[in-house]
């Protein structure tokens, strides 16, 4: 070893002190912080605990190094390098293992193997000594821009895959750990697989599984540009997209190298040009040569932490202490400790204990040891599926499907086998299966006496009981090889595929025999997950089973059997109770013609058409296509430039509000919030809370120095909760402490005795009780509605209910601010994550006491808004800032994500009543709707919300009479708020219902009821707007070719005809969003854009980045205005001392808004600028900046715009609330598998006007992001909460408060085919450059999803005959899919229109 040996010459220390190595520096473990994550000491453990720099010594690595090879350690140098602990670029989005914002990837070295392996984990979860020993990377381990960006980073970047950034460094850091795991390029596949515990909530994920599928290996000829390609010249291969364009991508930084076919872009360091490669860390000599030594450490509290390194020692503890926890992912643990709150003493980490870790398989099975990790288990599982008899493998197949839907790679990397069975989750994926295939397991006591025992005894009944004793551990699991005609599957519901906990998972098991030419059970095993606090056996109906011959009688009795097995009571705790039993027989029923498939030839066939009850899913790779042109106006705008941050975002160096270093005498804060949903305070004791650790001061309504009532529109809320509270997480109080996690015990810690009082929770016992918040009423009307009715025009009048669910915004980054005073604490300062900068301003100048002139608040860019961050987050800002101003000290507040969802409000639930009269070739002649929302315990936003909602009610159809009325209810529920589309979305949504239904009434389509309703040019809309440059014809008909709607009728039709049990539907759908604030006042905004000696340019303007690109297209009209490239403008933060009162950056219209006043700002300069630049023939714009200014010219100018022509009155409820429409239209194909309710989106078509696009790339990524939100409205996110409807729930609580309940859209919910189009050749005469607004119209497209999903379901119905309408609620998740598709096994539970429970 001859390397080695030159490590040594080194002088290479190795030692046994605990140590961990980040991004090639050595940094030693100090004791004491066994209660850390990985991910607090990587973001802020030297800040706020001390500078451990002392003990590090430092390496850094250069090249690349083969673990295997003698030559290992040739080729390297070391380098003494200093850094520093406050990696902030890996951000915490959940704290819960569900988002991968905070993906890292380790590298460990196996000693046995001698082999070394990367992964990625979540460093929220992973207690910090879990890593010790082994090799962190973090995004700042990969590339900057200084240094130059890794291939990763720079891929992401330029595929425009980074919207707000605050996900893409654990993205980046996904598909990074894969490409080191992996000895031979991925498969596209393993790369949508790898990034499926990552979620983004912006760009709707195409663009990032562009920018990485350019790593995996498909073609060689796609990375050569070889011949078979045919490229013309000057084209290559786009890695952005995977198609020959003329971006040459490839030419600057894409190389493919070597004879192993291997792909590898390069990118280079933008100051000196080396390329990145040689920049790559490699995994420290010392921990190669380090041999891993037990470990005692001690942590907050008391906590100690073992780290055994035998099973001896683990017995040992385990023996001195008996409440000791064994800990190997610690994804059960943490969230224990740190969610629900339960304090273990004791902890020992048993992962490197190789007792725990065999892998054998023998003769008769495989011995999987208790702590071998998911992923290893999936490997070997895999190996063994290919080596061993393909009937001994069956249950190992079962557990390979099933893994792969065990929560996203990151837990699966961490998660053991041990940890799962030992939790005992009646919702566990895999404890049904080790029942079910016949599993044992080995268990051993500290005095090394070992029993072993069937899986199936080893579950209790109750919750979280297992056989297994304090004084004893689980040691193995032995997995026995299956019999021929002994077949097991698994299955598994859930809400979202991806990462999702079961709603209702199963392990069937049958071994059959043959007797007289018949195949007769021998033996059968059936367990439930989700149905009981258990893993649930149906034990009557494997007795049923036994002896009895494997026909359809048998599955026809053993289904009458088994309803009768699993039972639910109605008010089960988790609720879907009619859902849950149907699934327990769709699953036998699948597995009863899964078995009879295998035995095809042997029995009796099963019906082609039935085979779509077994197929299992196959998702093909997300392909989709860009289609827009490129109008350039200028030196920038209309080009597709690159997100302006994208480079800042991909390296982890962006800044966000929680990323801002603490001033020194900084205090943390932490809420005191309401349990109660109504109720009068009768007390409130905070003498638990001071002699908390670390408690500092606890304040409440009366310390508020100014006005403790506060409000968006009207003051109806209270900073601080006085005498009442209204709902469950109102504010009562805050206490600051001396760190985050102090301040949030103390918090706990503060009692408060109430007084309960009746309380609202529904918009249903709203309007009961009359309960609407005051002058909310409004009324829009046209033609004469009563007259229509009675006149007898009409040949059919319907009447209905359209009701549809809130939404979480979810946006990455949760509600932060960081709040300090200036000179002596008579100006405050602040940096925050808002959309609305000037109401934080207000909010805390208005609480504080004090003038806004003395209060100034500063936004970089925050990681998503959504419309979340436009009201909601400014109470937090303002409660914070009352012990910032009193006690003088700079005060940091950053919400956890159960606080965020629970306090910040949602988009508005909404009822709509309707009564439409039309005619019988489908005219619509009047409608007459009341809508309603659920605002919540304040007014906030919803008034606006309702009436925009109001506004679209018509969506695009001429309607001669129309009334639409309108509430707003009050209930004892956070006060909802604004979200992309601020009603508009609820209004349409309502209209595509009632005309869905008048297509149903009369057997027509509905897409023909919806053209030969369409609004055309001219038309009077029901508030007085006259329809003007409607694009929505030439819209319709490019989707309807571009889609050919009447070729996929006819072959899904076809489909369905050929498949009972998997159904496909499709549907087009149109809209009209105005863009203007309706608010008239709003529809103002400034801009700062001064000019600098060397030619560059400083934009300042009030809006906000939050992801949407709003500086980079106002940076492109500044540089085009100019005439100078883009890279000379920059924008740096809002801030409410350059730019004041400014609107929240909202209602789409921003970059018409504030693009056209850095216009006029540019245009003022350009103006004085001009006799200059007419006497001479300058070379530059810089010179002619400097020949300016030595003439003394100004050179700094403010702009100004107003959108002009607009305003609405409501005393007589007419006028022009919009400056315009932005028209689309959108196409989807859906397929539902009728049995579980499951569906997947097979194709989208979008096509959007947006005029000539500003930045056509930003454009498409805000249509597919907003499309993908869309997704999530109408088909997957469900809010429960505790009211009539969830009785399981504490009234008025929250239970969907995380990404483990509360399932956004993953990578996997992306339609397979995702195609976006920008109509063409249609200017748009009323905004900037001709362009269009685009951030909040898209969102409704995705409506198309949930009447393909309707489609398909009225396809399912007819099945059973059954043809009338039915109501389909928003969102239409597997829940409500399956239980509308109505066949013999759900008609003994549900009716015909059976809707199952919302809160609305
Ligand atoms: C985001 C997320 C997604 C998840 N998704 C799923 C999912 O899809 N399906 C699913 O089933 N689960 C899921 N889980 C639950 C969890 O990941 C699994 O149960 C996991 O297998 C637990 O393993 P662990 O090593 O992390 O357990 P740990 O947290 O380390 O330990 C869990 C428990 O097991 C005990 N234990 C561990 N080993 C032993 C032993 N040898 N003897 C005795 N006791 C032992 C521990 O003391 C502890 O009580 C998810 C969790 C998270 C956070
Ligand atoms: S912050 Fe770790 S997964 Fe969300
Ligand atoms: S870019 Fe992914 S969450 Fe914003």
């Amino acid at each position: 070893m001859g390397s080695l040996k030159k490590v040594e010459e080194q002088d290479l220390k190795v030692s046994t002190e605990p140590i961990l190595y980040v991004n090639g520096v050595r940094r030693v473990l100090p004791d004491g912080l066994a209660h850390l994550t990985l991910l607090e000491y990587l973001r802020g453990f030297d800040s706020s605990q001390g500078d451990f720099s002392k003990y590090g010594y430092v390496w850094l690595f250069i090249d690349t190094i083969d673990f295997t090879s003698k030559s290992q350690f040739d080729n390297f140098t070391l380098t003494l390098r200093l850094d520093h602990i406050g990696l902030t670029g890996t951000k915490l989005g959940c704290g819960e293992g569900g988002c991968g914002a905070c993906t890292v990837m380790v590298s460990h070295y196996d000693r046995k193997l001698r082999k070394c392996s990367h992964y990625a984990i979540n460093a929220c979860l992973a207690p910090l000594y879990s890593v010790e020993g082994m090799h962190v990377i973090t995004v700042e381990g990969l590339g900057s821009c200084k240094r130059g960006l890794h291939p990763v980073q720079e891929s992401l970047a330029r595929a425009h895959g980074s919207q707000c950034g605050f996900c893409t460094p654990g993205f980046v850091m996904s598909m990074y750990a894969l490409l080191r795991s992996s000895q031979t390029p991925p498969s596209e596949e393993q790369i949508e697989e790898c990034l499926a515990g990552n979620l983004c909530r912006c760009t709707g994920y195409r663009p990032i599984l562009d920018a990485f599928r350019v790593f995996a290996k498909t073609s060689n000829d796609l990375y050569t540009g070889g011949s078979s390609l045919n490229l013309e010249e000057g084209k290559s291969v786009c890695p952005s997209t995977g198609k020959p364009c003329s971006c040459n991508l490839n030419n600057v930084n894409d190389k493919y190298v070597g004879d192993d076919n291997r792909y590898e872009p390069t990118s280079y360091n933008e100051i000196d040009g080396t390329k990145y490669a040689e920049k790559e860390l490699i995994f420290p000599p010392e921990l190669l040569l380090r041999i891993p030594t037990s470990l005692n450490l001690t942590g907050a509290g008391g906590l100690m932490w073992y780290r055994p390194l035998t099973l001896q020692h683990v017995l040992d503890i385990k023996a001195k202490y008996a409440d000791a926890k064994l800990i190997v992912g610690n994804s059960e643990v943490g969230i224990e400790m740190r969610l629900k709150r339960i304090s273990y003493r004791v902890l020992i980490s048993v992962m490197h204990v190789p007792e725990l870790n065999v892998l054998n398989a023998n003769d008769d099975g495989i011995e999987i040891g208790a702590a071998v990790r998911l992923s290893d288990l999936l490997n070997y599982f895999k190996k063994v599926a290919t080596e061993r008899a393909a009937h001994e493998t069956v249950s190992c197949k079962a557990f390979i499907e099933q893994l792969k839907w065990f929560a996203g790679t990151q837990i699966r990397n961490v998660a053991s086998v041990g940890g799962n069975i030992c939790t005992a989750s009646p919702i566990s994926d895999l404890n049904p299966l080790w029942i079910a295939a016949r599993a044992k397991f080995r268990i051993i006591d500290v005095k090394g006496n070992s029993r072993t025992v069937l899986a199936e005894n080893f579950f209790r009944p109750g919750y979280r009981k297992v056989d297994l004793a304090s004084g004893e551990i689980l040691l193995s699991i032995f997995l026995p090889w299956n019999r021929t005609f002994e077949f097991v599957k698994e299955f598994k519901q859930s809400h979202r595929r991806d990462d999702d906990i079961a709603i209702v998972n199963a392990g069937i098991r049958v071994y059959l025999q043959e007797h007289s030419e018949n195949w007769v059970v021998a033996d059968a095993s059936i367990f439930y997950g989700g149905v009981a606090p258990y893993s649930l056996g149906a034990t009557k109906t494997k007795e049923f089973l036994i002896g009895k011959i494997w026909d359809r009688d048998l599955l026809q009795n053993a289904l009458r059997v088994l309803q009768k097995d699993i039972l639910l009571k109605e008010d089960a705790p988790g609720g879907m109770v009619e859902f849950r039993k149907s699934l327990t027989l769709s699953f036998f029923f699948k597995f009863f013609l899964w078995v009879s498939h295998l035995m095809d030839g042997i029995k009796e066939s099963i019906p082609l058409s039935h085979l779509s009850a077994v197929h299992s899913d196959h998702r093909p790779p997300i392909t989709g296509s860009q289609d827009y042109e490129i109008m350039k106006r200028g030196t920038s705008v209309g080009s597709p430039e690159v997100h302006l941050s994208a480079r800042l975002q991909v390296t982890g160096e962006a800044e966000y509000a929680d990323d801002t270093p603490m001033p020194p005498n900084s205090l943390h804060a932490a809420l005191v919030l309401s349990r109660k949903p109504h109720a009068r305070i009768i007390r409130i004791d905070n003498s638990e809370a001071i002699s908390s650790p670390g408690f500092v001061s606890l304040f409440l309504a009366k310390d508020v120095p100014g006005d403790n009532k506060i409000g968006a529109v009207v003051a109806d809320e209270d900073l601080f909760a006085v005498d009442y509270v209204t709902c469950v997480g109102q504010v009562i109080g805050i206490v600051v402490a001396d760190t985050h996690e102090n301040a949030k015990i103390a918090a706990r810690k503060v009692h408060v005795e109430y007084e309960d009082l009746p309380a609202i929770l529904s918009i249903q016992d709203a309007i009961k009780a009359r309960s609407f918040h005051s002058n909310t009423e409004k009324c829009l009307s046209k033609g004469d509605v009563d007259h229509c009715f009675q006149s007898g025009q009409c040949d059919q009048i319907i009447e209905g209910e359209v009701q549809m669910g809130g939404q979480e915004h979810f946006y990455l980054e949760p509600q932060s601010s960081l709040i300090w005073t200036v000179d002596g604490g008579n100006e405050v300062h602040m940096i925050s994550s808002t959309q609305a900068p000037q109401k934080h301003q207000k909010y805390v100048s208005h609480v504080l006491g004090l003038p806004m002139s003395k209060v100034v608040c500063k936004t970089k860019r925050i990681g998503g808004g959504f419309g979340g961050k436009e009201t909601r987050s400014a109470f937090i800002a303002a409660a914070a800032s009352v012990p910032s101003y009193l006690l003088n000290r700079p005060v940091k507040i950053t919400l956890d994500r159960d606080v965020d969802m629970m306090i910040t409000g949602q988009r508005h639930s909404f009822l709509g009543k309707y009564k439409v009269g039309f005619t019988n070739d489908g005219r619509v002649l009047a409608l007459d709707l009341e809508i309603y929302n659920n605002g919540g315990n304040s007014l906030d936003l919803s008034l606006a919300i309702l009436e925009r909602a109001m506004f679209h009610s018509d969506n695009v159809y001429e309607i001669p009479n129309m009334r639409v009325m309108g509430k707003v209810c009050f209930t004892n529920f956070p006060s909802h708020t604004a979200f992309r589309g601020f009603g508009g979305p609820q209004g349409m949504l309502i209209a595509e219902n009632w005309i869905q239904r008048i297509a149903v009434e009369l057997k027509m389509s509905p897409e023909k009821i919806r053209e030969i309703n369409f609004q055309g040019e001219g038309s009077i809309l029901h508030y007085g707007q006259k329809v003007q440059y409607s694009t929505l014809a030439p819209l319709w008909d490019e989707l309807k070719l571009s889609c050919n709607f009447a070729k996929a009728r006819e072959e899904v039709d076809q489909f369905n005809g050929h498949n009972r049990w998997r159904k496909r539907g499709i549907a087009m759908v149109p809209n009209k969003f105005g863009i203007s604030f309706t608010t008239k006042l709003m529809n103002q905004a400034g801009a700062l854009v001064q000019v600098y000696t060397d030619g560059t340019v400083l934009v300042t303007h009030g809006g906000v980045e939050m992801g949407q690109g709003l500086h980079t297209k106002v940076a492109q009209i500044a540089a085009s205005a100019f005439n100078i490239p883009l890279s000379s403008v920059f924008i740096s933060d809002t801030s409410t001392d350059k730019v004041p009162n400014a609107s929240p950056t909202a209602a789409s219209a921003s970059s018409d808004m504030y693009g056209a006043a850095v216009l006029d700002a540019c245009e003022q300069i350009m103006a004085r600028m001009e006799p200059i630049a007419s006497r001479h023939n300058f070379t530059s714009f810089a010179e002619l900046v400097r020949a300016c200014y030595a003439e003394r010219i100004d050179l700094s100018a403010h702009g100004f715009y107003i959108t002009p022509d607009i305003g609405f009155d409501w005393t007589t409820a007419k006028g022009k609330p919009f400056r315009y429409f932005t028209y689309g239209a959108a196409f989807a194909e859906v397929e539902i598998d009728t049995l579980t309710g499951d569906f997947h989106t097979r194709v989208a078509n979008i096509v959007l006007d947006l005029g000539y696009s500003l930045n056509p790339a930003i454009d498409v990524g805000q249509i597919e992001g907003a499309f993908m939100q869309g997704l999530g409205w109408v088909a997957l996110e469900e809010l429960k909460w505790g009211d009539g409807a969830h009785k399981w729930i504490s009234p008025g609580c929250l239970y969907t408060c995380g990404p483990g309940t509360y399932k956004i859209p993953s990578i996997n919910d992306v339609p397979f085919k995702f195609n976006v189009s920008l109509l063409k050749g249609h200017p748009n005469v009323k905004a900037i450059h001709s362009s269009k607004a685009v951030g909040e119209p898209p969102f409704f497209l995705a409506s198309s999803v949930l009447f393909a999903i309707k489609d398909a379901i009225i396809a399912a119905r007819a099945e059973m005959g059954c043809n009338d309408w039915f109501p389909l609620d928003s969102p239409a998740t597997p829940e409500r899919i399956r239980v509308a598709c109505l066949d013999e096994l759900s008609s003994s539970l549900v009716n015909s229109d059976f809707h199952p429970k919302l809160s609305v």
